[in-house]
């Protein structure tokens, strides 16, 4: 997933498609994420003006939900499952795996790559799971996990 650019006015037709209530930030929050990839500092103070919040009302709901990340992301977003029944197969030791094999740290991103935890994909009869760009892999071995990377996307 590649960052968007911020285009303030098609923030603006975001919040107008609900209502510019305050009470659908989150649902709003997640309908930038889906265009913007990230809420940025300016993304922040739209949703603060236009909702009729305070900027600090808008970074709790943001820091609340780890969904709405604020850097902006690597062309290939892996997130591994660290939900219970992932992490009794092993999930801790593949997120390590993913750390170095990606050379960057879970919630973490560089130019190529972001790495995410998440809280069940809903492949719990096959885990570990793993999501990448949204298509989402079970039974993830840390060579299957280097072996999915390498054929998805153009971050390598
Ligand atoms: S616990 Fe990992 S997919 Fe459900």
């Amino acid at each position: 997933m590649t960052a968007m650019a911020y285009d303030k006015q098609a923030a603006s037709e975001i919040i107008a498609r609900f209502d510019a209530r305050g009470e659908m930030l989150v649902q709003i929050l997640h309908a930038f994420i889906e265009r913007f990839a990230w809420i940025s500092e300016d993304a922040i103070r739209q949703l603060a003006d236009e909702l009729n919040l305070s900027r600090a009302e808008v970074h709790g709901v943001v820091s609340y939900y780890h969904d709405f990340r604020t850097t902006p992301p690597g062309k290939r977003i892996v997130k591994i499952c660290q939900a219970e029944a992932c992490q009794a197969m092993g999930s801790r030791e593949l997120s390590a795996h993913a750390e170095k094999s990606l050379g960057i740290a879970m919630n973490a991103s560089d130019a190529d790559n972001t790495l995410e935890p998440v809280y069940c994909l809903g492949n719990c009869a096959c885990s570990p799971a793993v999501m990448i760009d949204g298509k989402t892999f079970g039974r993830v071995s840390p060579q299957r996990f280097d072996d999915i990377v390498a054929s998805s996307g153009d971050a390598n």
